[in-house]
């Protein structure tokens, strides 16, 4: 029995949980619920970040007070994450006493050691972004955001004397070329220690909204520098130190956030003569469209809305739903480069994975045993057995080997591919040839090889593999051979039934098991034009949006190019094609009705961000749906 650590990094609750926070959050689940199954003593650690001026920002804009603002954002991410079946251990909040203990603790030993010092920062800062840049970073001397001329500042700030530990951490990446994984970013963090490190402002006078730096009030202690911190704050470190037998740990990171958990963090623990983290594995992206998941882009997939569509679609239970969707994260995602995210790509393994290959193996030979009135499977060995035996143990091989090093889609591959063997070994043994032992004897292989599989799926589908194990009437272990008979329940109906487009279209939240029921209660619909449930209708984001200003796209009797306030979601440029029927100056000032989601699309060369909803009447031109009083821009249309 082994001890096994593993964090998230801790979320910035400007921006609510999606699908690419969860990611992270799923993937460190499941290697916390392997290492339980092989019983390791494993702790599992996820939380927030909640310090900064960015923090600060969003909660100033929505009149909060910061605590206020952090703790409902907080518990937006624990909630997210029990609905995911998240089995962390610990939930960290850099805003509590606990942890700011720690930070202010270790500040003032690297203090007391002389590895942080009293020195000048000197930067490029925007005050309307409040934000400090680097010379390289900005654009024509201007704030890359706002596009504004910026100040240089320079202003007293406590430094970390990263620079002296350069040598130690090239000498890590060069004896533990594990530390990092995948190699290509050991290598991109060996080239970037390698260019030189500079030593880095750990504390700011400006930021109030912050662990004050304990021997020098008027300093607030870096964000990054409090959040690294959480990894052993959460332990105890300092304090009780009830949980340091942990350490060192898993650190499962997004690939954005390299350098401070490969480069930075490990210079911090070498300073506190801690050991370095076990290991750093840094993922790649999950791409819309082929961009990065972003608020700003409009691109946002939450965790709860694929849960639902899921369950719309295949009329699958809540838990199972969320296991699909767990599965196909951990199966099909970013695990080492960016990987996108879309209906097609959930469908597709989906419907390989679960419902061709998983579900349907199980339905096939309870289905068997159904028609053929066989109820129990007793234990049989021989030649079958055997070699059902040998297979199992050879991807079981592989299973144990791919999660020691964290490949959660090497492991799943690994238990598919029994799956696989077990589908192809029912076809050529034609059970519906055999009698007696012979049946028997394959009847408890296939269930008994199904069982360890399903064991090795349960760390990414906690739901489903006690629902199998419920049908089995059997517990789960990874023992092959253990069990010593079956007596199935056989009236389960298949698990994960197949998405077919059309059933999806008709946006059946009975799914596959109620479609007479729903073709009677369809209302009269456009040929073409499916029937939408309430959620499906809810995933558009229909807003009031004030046009604040319009011009004819060049080159274009259509097109106009709209300037659009769409209050908290900001101002958009819309393209639109009414320039037949509207002047431009006919349109600034009036109150239109937006699609605000919708993927955004190139006319004529001019990036539209969003649809206005208009009416083709039969001359063929449009008439702009209006709005009734004087709701602000932004507002929600239900
Ligand atoms: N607060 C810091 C981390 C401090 S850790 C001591 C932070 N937070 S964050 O909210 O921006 O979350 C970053 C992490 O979320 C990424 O490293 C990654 O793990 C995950 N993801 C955010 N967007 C993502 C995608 N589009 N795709 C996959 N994961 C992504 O940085």
């Amino acid at each position: 029995m082994g001890l096994y650590y593993v964090t998230t990094p801790i979320y910035y609750v400007n921006a609510e949980p999606h699908a690419g926070s969860a990611y992270t959050t799923v993937y460190a689940d499941a290697l916390a619920r392997y290492h339980r199954l092989i019983g390791d003593r494993t702790f599992f650690l996820t939380g927030t970040d909640e310090h900064g001026q960015n923090i600060l920002k969003v909660a100033n804009e929505k009149g909060l007070n910061p605590q206020e603002f952090v703790d409902q954002m907080a518990q937006k991410f624990k909630d997210a994450w029990r609905f995911m079946r998240i089995s962390n251990d610990d939930f960290i909040r850099t805003t509590e006493p606990r942890h700011e203990k720690v930070v202010q603790r270790v500040i003032e030993i690297m203090y007391e050691k002389g590895d942080i010092y009293l020195g000048t920062y000197q930067g490029w800062y925007c005050p309307k972004c409040e934000t400090y840049y680097g010379e390289n970073e900005l654009e024509n001397g201007n704030c890359p955001i706002h596009k504004t001329p910026v100040e240089f500042v320079s202003e007293e700030s406590y430094f970390f004397k990263w620079s002296k530990y350069q040598d130690p951490l090239l000498e890590l990446y060069r004896t533990n070329p594990d530390f990092v994984v995948p190699a290509t970013r050991l290598n991109e963090i060996k080239s970037f220690v390698e260019r030189g490190l500079k030593d880095i402002s750990v504390s700011r006078t400006s930021v109030p909204w912050g662990i004050p730096v304990p021997f020098d009030t008027k300093h607030t202690v870096y964000v990054w520098y409090d959040a690294l911190i959480n990894y052993i704050s959460a332990l105890g470190y300092t304090d009780s130190g009830e949980k340091m037998e942990f350490w060192p740990g898993v650190h499962l990171i997004g690939k954005d956030i390299l350098r401070h958990h490969a480069a930075l963090w490990p210079a911090m623990l070498m300073s506190l003569e801690l050991p370095v983290p076990k290991r750093v594995v840094a993922h790649g992206w999950w791409l819309v469209s082929g961009q990065k998941m972003s608020k700003s882009v409009g691109n946002i997939f939450s965790p709860q809305d694929l849960v639902s569509h899921i369950e719309n679609s295949v009329g699958l239970a809540e838990d199972i739903a969320v296991d699909a969707l767990r599965y196909f994260m951990l199966a099909a995602g970013p695990q080492r480069d960016d990987a996108d995210l879309s209906l097609e790509a959930l469908w597709g393994t989906y419907n390989a994975d679960l419902a061709n290959d998983y579900g349907n193996l199980l339905h096939r030979v309870l289905g068997f045993m159904k028609k053929k009135g066989i109820d129990t499977a007793p234990k049989v060995t021989g030649q079958r057995y055997s070699r059902v035996a040998a297979v199992v143990q050879e991807q079981l091989q592989k299973y144990h080997a791919a999660y020691e090093k964290e490949d959660v889609q090497g492991a799943l591959s690994s238990a598919l591919d029994l799956i696989k063997f077990l589908n192809d070994f029912q076809d050529k043994e034609k059970p519906w040839t055999l009698s007696g032992d012979d049946l028997a004897e394959f009847l408890y292989s296939e269930l008994e090889a199904y069982r360890v599989a399903t064991t090795m799926l349960s760390p990414a589908m906690p739901s489903a593999a006690q629902r199998v194990a419920a049908t089995l009437q059997a517990q789960l272990s990874l023992t092959f051979g253990e069990v010593s008979g079956f007596k199935p329940d056989l009236t389960q109906p298949p698990l994960f039934p197949r998405f077919k487009e059309d059933k999806d279209k008709q946006g059946d939240k009975g799914g596959a098991n109620n479609e007479q029921t729903k073709e009677s209660a369809s209302p009269e619909v456009e040929e073409g034009k499916p029937v939408v449930d309430y959620d499906t209708f809810s995933k558009l984001d229909l807003r009031i949006g004030l046009v604040e200003a319009a011009e004819r796209v060049p080159k274009s009797d259509k097109l106009i190019k709209l300037s659009v306030d769409l209050g908290s979601l900001g101002k958009r440029t819309i393209v639109a094609g009414i320039g037949l029927k509207y002047e431009p100056e006919d349109l600034v000032g009036k109150r239109i009705v937006v699609v605000a989601n919708l993927q955004p699309r190139k006319l004529m060369g001019v990036l539209s961000h969003g649809m206005l909803l208009a009416a083709t009447g039969e001359d063929g031109l449009p008439n702009l749906l209006s709005v009734d009083g004087q709701p602000e821009p932004g507002t929600k249309i239900k």
